[in-house]
């Protein structure tokens, strides 16, 4: 069974790059989303992978065929690729009803018998619970309905690699949630290699062996859900994934000898950033000049080939935010930012509030839902988002202590990227 591998695959239109020299490998058997907010080139990477989108260059491979290289000018349509697909404006055939839609794939293929096809449709439909309506026309069913049916559809001739664009973004909360449960057994019982286009964390998250996070055109992170919530390479991955989001505070300070970082005050009091790795600052940042000296290089090869033009996308939107209780009306400040200064990602679960905690709050708001409940802590302007597990009721206003168990994540915010994981403690 396929995997598929890209190669510097770049899209673009004029000067904007909806994909910028994308390389990756999505291994035969793999669940890969590919996530990112709206316009970041999700659509444009699973089009110009199903055949539906050329891309302006690079080379994609499915199992042993190159279906696209722009070097020797090879391009397989979509339909000899071998593979399903389900896009965003998916389109049922209004005449047929909803057995022979999620039926019409199987009828041109020769080895279906009449009771096969009529078996398979079956399995499907039972799949995605639209049983009872196979003799509607799709005008006769709702929008949820609908994308169930062309899920069927897209199912029954068990293709090999499957390509999914938003496919449950019509179902309710409850129905989506059931459905996600359903493709993530689907995508073991049938061993095909599912790619999943998703805007929505949570849902990338959930059913991914691997994420591929893409931010304005440009691949960010690839590696398996979990990797990228507790090693987010940099503030924007760091952000992007994770309900409720990380909290970032900023701090500045120096490396001692011994390798723990002096952060000065963090909410109220001195604290110390203890690296879970031995890591040396002044190491890092000469690797990482290192290696934006070699990317640049890189680019700069590129931009002497024939045909290079320059990239006019502007800058990602992201900006990581500290949260202040003057959030709307708070002016933003200018930070400096040389190497000592670093922000410092501090996921919600790490929060514990307890009697015995060394940094003092006040809760500001109070959100329980039975099984955990999200805090706002309030320390002087700031404000810090925690889940606090089991039916914990806090009262607003209540004084609190609380204490960061666990590692949080130092970031340069000079370049935002990933410096270590590792401890707080408190002088
Ligand atoms: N034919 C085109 N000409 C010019 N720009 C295009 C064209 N098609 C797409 N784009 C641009 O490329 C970028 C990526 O589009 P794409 O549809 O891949 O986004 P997406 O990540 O799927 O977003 P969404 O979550 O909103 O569906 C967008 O900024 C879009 O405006
Ligand atoms: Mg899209």
């Amino acid at each position: 069974m396929p995997q598929i591998v890209l190669e510097h695959v770049t899209k673009r239109w004029g000067g904007f790059y909806g994909m910028d020299d994308l390389s990756m490998v999505i291994d035969d058997n793999t669940f890969v989303t590919l996530l990112g907010p709206s316009g970041c080139g999700k659509t444009t990477t699973l089009r110009m992978i199903a055949g539906l989108e050329t891309p302006t260059s690079g080379r994609i491979t499915i199992g042993d065929e190159v279906v696209f290289d722009s070097a020797s000018g090879i391009d397989v349509p979509p339909n000899k690729r071998h593979v399903g697909f389900l896009f965003q404006n998916y389109a049922l055939w209004p005449n047929m009803t909803v057995y022979q839609n999620i039926a019409f794939g199987l009828e041109n293929d020769k080895s279906y018998t009449k009771a096969m096809i009529a078996e398979r449709v079956e399995q499907v439909s039972k799949i995605v619970k639209i049983g009872p309506f196979m003799k509607r026309y799709p005008s006769e069913l709702s929008g949820g309905q609908q994308q169930r049916v062309a899920i069927a559809r897209t199912l029954a001739p068990q293709p090999k690699v499957l390509f999914m664009d938003e496919p449950l973004s019509n179902l309710d909360a409850k129905l989506r949630l059931e459905m996600r449960s359903e493709l993530q057994r689907l995508h073991i019982e049938t061993g095909a290699t599912f790619v999943y286009v998703t805007h929505d964390q949570m849902e990338a998250m959930t059913l991914a062996t691997k994420i591929c996070l893409i931010d304005n055109g440009v691949l960010q992170q690839y590696d398996a859900p979990l990797d990228v919530y507790h090693a987010p390479i940099n503030l924007f991955t760091a952000d992007f994934v994770g309900n409720p989001s990380i909290n970032f505070a900023n701090a500045s300070g120096a490396q001692r000898a011994d390798g723990v970082v002096e952060l000065g005050q963090l909410f109220g009091r001195q604290v110390t950033f203890v690296p879970s790795e031995p890591t040396v600052l002044d190491e890092w940042y000469a690797a990482q000049h290192e290696a934006d000296a070699a990317e640049a290089a890189d680019l700069e090869v590129r931009s002497k080939a024939k045909g290079f033009v320059t990239k006019e996308n502007t800058e990602s939107n992201f900006k990581y935010r500290v949260s202040t209780v003057d959030d709307l009306g708070g002016v933003a400040q200018e930070l400096s930012d040389s190497e000592s200064d670093f922000v410092i990602g501090i996921r919600p679960e790490l929060i514990e509030v307890r009697d015995t905690g060394a940094f003092e709050a006040e809760v500001y708001s109070s959100m329980p839902t039975g099984m955990e409940t999200t805090v706002k802590l309030r320390i002087g302007d700031l404000l810090l988002t925690g889940v606090i597990f089991g039916p914990a009721i806090y009262k607003i206003g209540q004084s609190v202590r609380f204490d960061i168990d666990g590692n949080v994540m130092l970031f340069s915010r000079k370049n935002t990227r990933l410096i270590a994981s590792g401890t707080i403690a408190v002088a």
